[in-house]
């Protein structure tokens, strides 16, 4: 089964606008550097319409998408962005249910299940994070914690809903810290999680689902990773907001 692979730069809540358009006219110009490999810019929601038109100026295939949005089309949500406004921004995908959201604004998996089947209704595609912390792997409860998030975030999806979805998984003690997963760590568990997935839907669904790994993704480790048969991409944060580094990571998923 031949999955397209896929590299999100989540670029969080950084930069200016800028500096935002700088970088997308330089990803951009040299998509050619990512060869087959999707391209997926996640700016600030404040930037989006910055980033999205400068993608149109420069008639790029490379994606957009947001960090995060809310689960109703409309309605008295102070300060939240709905689906339908991502997807009138030009918007294709979504991160939903990023560990930052989860540990520092409450997201629960209903929540983010609740999200998901939005973004699908809406006609985007959402990139499901996934991810256990340090305590809990090292006491022995990473299978169990990514189990249990697989299964409720994406609980209730029908099967043509789920092969379109992409899962992240991100160990959070991997996130912004340096330390990256080896590759045999991560394919352990992109593996648990397509074996989730064919059991959610079917052996057949799961084969098609792009599963990516983040945390600490860095041109030099992204070979390796990229290697591995169930890892299918990268959800990268601090290495895309630097147009050589992201292109490095692309390129290394199949330039
Ligand atoms: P870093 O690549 O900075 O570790 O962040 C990963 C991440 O959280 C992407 O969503």
């Amino acid at each position: 089964m031949s999955r397209r692979k896929i590299v999100a730069g989540n670029w969080k809540m950084n930069l200016d606008r800028a500096k935002a358009k700088e970088l997308t006219a330089a990803v951009a110009a040299r998509i050619a550097e990512a060869g087959s490999t999707e391209l997926v810019l996640c700016p600030p929601a404040a930037y989006l319409e910055t980033v999205g038109a400068a993608l149109h100026a420069a008639a790029s295939a490379v994606a957009l998408g947001g960090q995060n949005m809310h689960d109703k089309p409309s309605g008295a949500f102070t300060g939240e962005v709905a689906p339908p406004m991502l997807l009138d921004l030009g918007c294709r995908y979504v991160i939903l249910g990023h560990s930052e959201r989860r540990t520092l604004f409450g997201e629960t998996d209903p929540r983010v299940n609740a999200k998901a089947k939005a973004a699908l209704a809406a006609g985007l595609t959402p990139i499901v994070c996934v991810g256990e912390t340090l305590e809990e792997r090292e006491g022995g409860r990473t299978e169990e914690v990514v189990t249990t998030q697989v299964r409720g975030s994406l609980a209730g999806l029908l099967p043509a809903e789920l092969e379109k979805v992409v899962v992240a998984y991100e160990p959070v003690w991997a996130i912004g810290t340096g330390k990256v997963a080896t590759p045999q760590q991560a394919q352990e568990v992109h593996a648990l999680i397509r074996s989730l997935l064919g059991s959610l839907a079917s052996p057949a669904v799961a084969a098609k689902v792009r599963i990516q790994y983040g945390g600490s993704v860095k041109p030099d480790n992204a070979a390796d990773l990229a290697a591995q048969p169930d890892i299918d991409g990268a959800l990268v944060g601090g290495a895309s907001l630097k147009a050589d580094d992201f292109l490095g990571i692309a390129k290394a998923f199949g330039g």
